[in-house]
């Protein structure tokens, strides 16, 4: 992996070590009030960034692209300041609310960048992508 794959899939991964001991945690103490923080960093964090770096590593050209890179920032200080933030405001701590607001819209478009991204390379033309990398398993497709 390279690229905003690579950086993706680190990310997946600190997102589920993260989720998990909050779970784990959660299930020890009988206090689930922290549900949607731990939800979140495991659908929200570990499985949607895991699907952006497997695209990426589908398409590594797409993935190396300065696009890429910014799409990886944004989702990833967004995603982990609205999970952060929602487990300071469940714990009580009110005043980080706007945080969780602004990141939550940062998330929001850091999908819709995605979009942006991923829907021309996979409605592009095959042909386009062999002249681009010779020699590589996307000729067969
Ligand atoms: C060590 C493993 C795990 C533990 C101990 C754990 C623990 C928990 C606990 C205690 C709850 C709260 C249940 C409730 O109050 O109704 C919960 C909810 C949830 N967990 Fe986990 N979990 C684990 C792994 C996972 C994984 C791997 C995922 C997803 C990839 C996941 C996704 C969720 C989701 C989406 C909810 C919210 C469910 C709902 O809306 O009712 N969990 N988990
Ligand atoms: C813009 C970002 C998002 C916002 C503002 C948001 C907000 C919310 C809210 C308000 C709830 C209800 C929580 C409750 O009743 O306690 C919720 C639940 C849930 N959301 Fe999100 N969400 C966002 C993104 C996502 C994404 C991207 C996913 C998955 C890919 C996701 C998965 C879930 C799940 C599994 C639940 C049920 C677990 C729970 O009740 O905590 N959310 N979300």
């Amino acid at each position: 992996m390279q690229g905003a794959a690579r950086n993706f899939f680190s990310l997946a991964i600190l997102y589920a070590i993260g989720g998990l001991v909050l779970g784990l945690h959660m299930s020890i103490t009988h206090d689930h009030g922290q549900m949607p923080v731990h939800a979140h960093a495991m659908v929200a964090g570990w499985l949607m960034s895991s699907v952006f770096a497997f695209f990426y590593h589908l398409f590594p050209l797409v993935g190396r692209s300065r696009l890429a890179t910014v799409h990886f920032w944004l989702q990833g200080v967004s995603g982990v300041a609205l999970v952060v933030g929602l487990f300071f405001l469940l714990a009580g701590n009110t005043s980080v609310e706007p945080v969780v607001a602004v990141s939550s819209i940062g998330f929001f478009a850091g999908v819709l960048l995605f979009a942006a991204i991923a829907l021309p390379a996979i409605w592009r033309e095959p042909a386009q992508m062999e002249r681009r990398i010779p020699g590589s398993a996307l000729q067969e497709s």
